[in-house]
Formats: C-alpha cells, structure tokens, sequence
C-alpha cells in the first residue's frame, strides 16, 4: 500500500492518503477544501486516481474537500451512513467492509465527539478521527457530543484494538504524527492511565474550551459534502482559500 499523511495547516487536520499498487486507486481520508489541490497534486505525482474520499465524521473546524474533489476528478464521496447525507455516494456502517481495490478498510462506530463518527481500522493501523487524539481527544461539547459515549467508545472499541496498533489521529495542534494504541492507554491524560468514567466525565466538563470559530459556517458546508458558505466573513476566509505553499505532510 501506498500512504502518505498530508498535513493542513489552518485547521492542524492530518489527511490520509492510501494507495493501492495493483489497480492505481487511492482515497483520501478526511481532505480539507483548502488543501485540495496539493493533495490531488500527491495523488498524481504517485501515479494514481483518486477514487474515493472518506470522512471520519462532519467536521466543525474545517470544511471537506469531498464534494470539491467529487467535482474535479469524478472520485465517489464515502461517510458515515449515520449522518444520512443525501450528498454522499456510500454510507459507512460498522461491520461492512469498506474496500477499494487491495485497501480494505474495517469502519468502527466511535460515536462521542459526534454521535455519527467512525474510527477506520487498516490493518496494523487505526485512523482515530477525532475520538483519540495522540495525548487528547475530541471535544464533546457540540454536534451531539457526549463524554460517557466518548469514553465507551474509547476503552470499550479503540483500546481493545493490540497495543502495537498505530494511531493516526485527525489532527495534532503540537506537531505530533502517529502514537500507538499502548501508548494511549498508558500515557493518555484523559482516557489512559485507567482513567476511571468519573474521571473523565470531570476532565471533559472542566476543559473550559471557547466557542468553536468555525462551527456555524462548517457544520452546515459539511452537511452538504464541502460547500464554503458565501457568508463567511473576512477573518474566516482561510478555511475556504486555497492553500498557496506546498508545505510536505
Ligand atoms: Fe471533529
């Protein structure tokens, strides 16, 4: 397989793209619509076609490149069967498989951050979206959010998985790139160490976290696969432009 983790800067979102070698297909784990082109750039300096995009969840701090991409190179658009998007050409559900050419993705409903998100599992590897993060996890504040869910989804789904496991979460805000399950359990300041549900429950309602900037313009743009509202003001234009540097994942 081929893989590479593509970096947005705006949002601190990592992208992952996947390659398969034998039929040239790839697919794009939550794009951002401002790094569009520079992923796409990747794609074919591999040497593949894009075939698909895949969501973990609807995002609030940034808006997907899903239906942009869907635009310009005729890619399908993949998320959670959950959301019941109209925009989207296959709904991801736990148990089914989710296969372009040899990369099998195995979907896992890790509901808490928003009620609708999947975690996919790959093989020796887990792209966590934003119910793990690498020392941190996802708010639970918005979106149908809930910190019992969260921490279920959590210890019961993500930590069950073997401790080699590695953990490719959805962003990372201090540079940081791949983590592993074990090293969640044992180091994770909010939900390893055995953190108890109590625990977390106090660690979540406590955090005092600001109103999320973008929420109001990218919840309902990602409801309908990526779609910039025109009434986004002049400060929050960034999340819509594209990026000009070519910055290496
Ligand atoms: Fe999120």
């Amino acid at each position: 397989m081929i893989f590479r983790q593509l970096f947005e800067p705006v949002s601190s979102t990592y992208t992952y793209l996947l390659g398969c070698e034998h039929t040239g297909q790839a697919v794009l784990i939550d794009p951002v619509i401002s790094s569009m082109e520079r992923d796409l750039a990747e794609v074919r300096s591999l040497g593949l076609t894009l075939a698909y995009s895949i969501d973990t969840h609807i995002h609030a701090d940034h808006i997907t490149a899903a239906l942009e991409l869907k635009k310009a190179t005729g890619s399908r658009i993949a998320a959670p069967a959950w959301d019941r998007l109209p925009c989207t050409d296959v709904g991801i559900e736990e148990g089914k498989p989710f296969q372009v050419g040899s990369i099998v993705l195995q979907p896992l409903h890790t509901p808490g951050h928003t009620d609708g998100h999947f975690a996919y599992l790959l093989g020796d590897r887990v792209f966590t979206g934003d119910a793990l993060l690498i020392d941190g996890c996802g708010r639970t504040d918005f979106q149908n959010g809930d910190a019992e869910t969260l921490y279920k989804s959590v210890t019961e789904k993500l930590f069950k998985l073997p401790d080699e496991c590695l953990v490719y979460p959805a962003h990372d805000y201090q540079g940081r790139r791949v983590s592993c399950i074990g090293q969640e359990k044992s180091r994770n300041p909010r939900l390893g160490k055995e953190r108890t549900l109590e625990e977390f429950k106090a660690i979540m309602a406590n955090l005092k976290l600001p109103y999320p900037t973008f929420i109001d313009y990218a919840v309902p743009g990602n409801r309908q696969c990526g779609v910039c509202p025109s009434e986004v003001p002049d400060d929050l234009r960034k999340y819509c432009v594209q990026m000009t540097c070519s910055p290496q994942g």
